[in-house]
């Protein structure tokens, strides 16, 4: 067993063991990939504030997510494809976070299907919609996840169409992956990965393919999103669909204090700020830049979560200092998932909560709500460089 200290251990493995094209697909970002890499350029320009001599007995990562108890506030965000990464993945996954105290939120374009999940787990968990034109679709998709038990929507907001990522396209992503030769040179090095995936049936988008009428290829994310995603989505279009949900809705995808205001208006019980990753908007700002400005202003109105950059405990404390009541983690636990399968994405939430705790303690803070803006030193001006 390879000793793992952190997640970077965890990527190095996913990369020998996953096949390339899924591999690059987790580790993109759109175009020049600028903002997926101030993501955590940023995150490390910020530093924590040690305090000494405070009794640090008795911790804990323990907090809440739309009310519900959490081993530490951390989500396991929808990844598109995770099935891809190691076979049955999106199963795995949520086992893991199941066993762990997290949520995990099964994405629309998954593998394993909302029943799959369902079957294999316990807990409720958070489905994750994209808007497609169709509303049929939309209305029997929402049916299916409120029959499953998922006890809230996560409705993506900043994917009407697809950033483009280079290497998608150079590698030919789709679920399954086409033989092709570079395809075949890569396996032959990563049999184990095939050989777990002829065991199993789960191989195209479950929640997909069979579900609706087809167009185009459905094998691949761009030309279905092209295709099927709903450019028109507007505020009105989101309230409708939260309507049709009926349940808690989290808004994902807000990098803006306006739109912040907006997705409050609707009522969402959260909002999460978030650059989709950088694999969205290349040039927007990192999510950490411009989280505190949305907590000022939305904060006493809806949760206030954030995602993009995430890859380390301390990276957790410093989103919760500077005003997140959760954060999501995407990266970070398929690193786990395509290391090890469900032990690296338990390894992925040990490590991440390990890193927390210590860090919490080293900061002189015992407890998930006493976070706050003292804990960290930010750069002067970080937060006003761009206007
Ligand atoms: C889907 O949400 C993606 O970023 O690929």
């Amino acid at each position: 067993m390879p000793v793992i200290t952190n997640i970077a251990d965890l990527k190095r493995l996913h990369k020998c063991r996953t096949p390339k094209m899924f591999y690059d697909y987790a580790e993109s970002g759109s175009y020049t990939e600028q903002t997926f890499r101030e993501n955590t350029e940023d995150f490390a320009q910020i530093r924590l504030n040690q305090r000494v001599a405070v009794d640090m007995t008795g911790r804990s990562t323990k907090s809440q997510m739309l009310g519900q108890d959490v081993a530490m506030p951390v989500a396991l965000a929808p990844v598109g494809l995770t099935g891809m990464q190691r076979a049955d993945g999106e199963i795995k996954a949520a086992k893991a976070a199941e066993k762990f105290g997290v949520p995990y939120t099964l994405s629309t374009m998954s593998i394993c299907s909302i029943e799959d999940v369902a079957e294999n787990t316990s807990a409720p968990f958070w489905f994750q919609i994209y808007t497609l034109t169709d509303d049929d679709y939309n209305k029997r998709v929402l049916e299916r996840a409120r029959a499953a038990g998922c006890s809230a929507l996560v409705i993506t907001v900043d994917l009407q169409l697809l950033g483009q990522r280079h290497k998608d396209l150079k590698n030919g992503l789709s679920a399954p992956p086409k033989f092709t030769l570079p395809v075949l040179l890569d396996l032959a090095t990563k049999w184990r990965w095939g050989i777990e995936m002829l065991q199993t049936k789960r191989r195209f988008f479950g929640n997909i393919v069979g579900h609706v009428d087809s167009a185009g290829d459905p094998s691949s994310l761009a030309s279905w999103t092209a295709e099927k995603f709903d450019q028109s989505l507007n505020w009105d279009r989101i309230k409708q669909l939260m309507d049709m949900w009926g349940g808690k809705v989290i808004l994902k995808g807000i990098l803006t204090t306006e739109d912040a205001e907006m997705a409050a208006a609707t009522g969402a019980d959260a909002i999460v700020v978030s650059n989709h990753g950088g694999r969205q908007l290349d040039g927007a700002l990192s999510s950490i830049r411009v989280l505190p400005s949305i907590v000022s202003a939305v904060g006493d109105k809806t949760e206030v979560w954030l995602d993009s950059g995430i890859r380390s405990g301390q990276d957790v404390l410093k989103a919760l200092a500077l005003g997140a009541k959760g954060v999501m983690i995407g990266r970070a636990y398929v690193n786990g998932l395509g290391a090890m399968g469900e032990a690296g994405v338990t390894t992925a939430l040990e490590v991440i909560q390990k890193e927390l705790d210590t860090s919490m303690a080293l900061c002189g803070e015992r407890r998930i709500d006493q976070l706050g803006r003292h804990d960290v030193l930010v750069p002067q001006g970080f937060f006003d460089t761009y206007s």
